[in-house]
């Protein structure tokens, strides 16, 4: 499963880009809409910091619209996804901006129905939304299965499965069991998962034990070891 991030702040989408396990990026208007700053810039410096997908929304709610944002996004920086919301309209757009080879993150997604539909309809990404879902006492996790299984029953589906509204940990490992192929995970929920009592505990260990011994510079010793093995 690859990560991506959901976020449009560039610090900490520079912060976990620096720990070499993100493939791409989310954003979608309220997270653009939180940081403040211009949105095609905003979009443009993601994609030239991540090389990779950068999920941009379209906000139109007529097909017409919806092409011709998502036309002009794509315009943005070759990474752009398109991000549309899984309405009527959008399937429509979304028909019309693959057919085009722009790239298109359905998003919204609340049923394995709305997927079939984005998935017939040239999705690259289904976005199923698991916080939203258990918010209001229905199964994430259950929908990530529904939509892998559905999905892998038809071979012409190329629809990749990108687990959104991660809002935990559990959030992340149980999509990555359940065979989504993408996870947006948000900053927060990035730092919360990379840290581990044992861990930070077994480090202390060491070093405390290291320091016990007389010479400590590895660079030191390791160039002096390699410079007494040259002939
Ligand atoms: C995904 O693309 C969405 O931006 C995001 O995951 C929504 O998450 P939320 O339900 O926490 O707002």
């Amino acid at each position: 499963m690859k990560l991506f991030i959901d976020s449009a702040n560039l610090d900490h989408i520079r912060e976990i880009h620096g720990w070499g396990i993100l493939a791409g990026v989310t954003t979608n208007p309220s997270l653009i809409a939180k940081e403040g700053g211009d949105f095609l810039q905003t979009v443009h410096d993601i994609c030239e910091l991540v090389r990779g997908p950068v999920s941009a929304e379209v906000v139109a709610q007529d097909v017409d619209g919806m092409v011709e944002e998502g036309r002009l996004l794509a315009k943005v920086h070759e990474e752009v996804v398109v991000k549309v919301p899984l309405i009527e309209a959008g399937l429509a757009a979304t028909r019309v901006l693959s057919s085009e080879g722009i790239k298109v993150n359905v998003t919204l997604c609340f049923n394995a129905t709305q997927a079939l539909y984005a998935a017939l309809a040239g999705a690259t990404y289904i976005s199923p939304f698991l916080g939203r879902l258990d918010d209001i006492g229905a199964s994430g996790i259950d929908l990530i299965e529904e939509i892998v299984q559905i999905y892998a029953n038809n071979p012409d589906i190329s629809t990749q499965v990108l687990a959104a509204s991660i809002r935990h940990p559990g959030h992340l490992i149980q999509s990555a069991m359940a065979g989504a192929h993408v996870a947006t995970v948000p900053y927060k929920v990035f730092k919360q998962s990379v840290k581990h009592p044992l861990t930070d505990r077994g480090n202390q260990g060491f070093l405390d034990d290291w320091a016990t011994v007389p010479d400590r510079d590895i660079v030191g010793q390791v160039q002096r070891w390699l410079s007494s093995r040259v002939v």
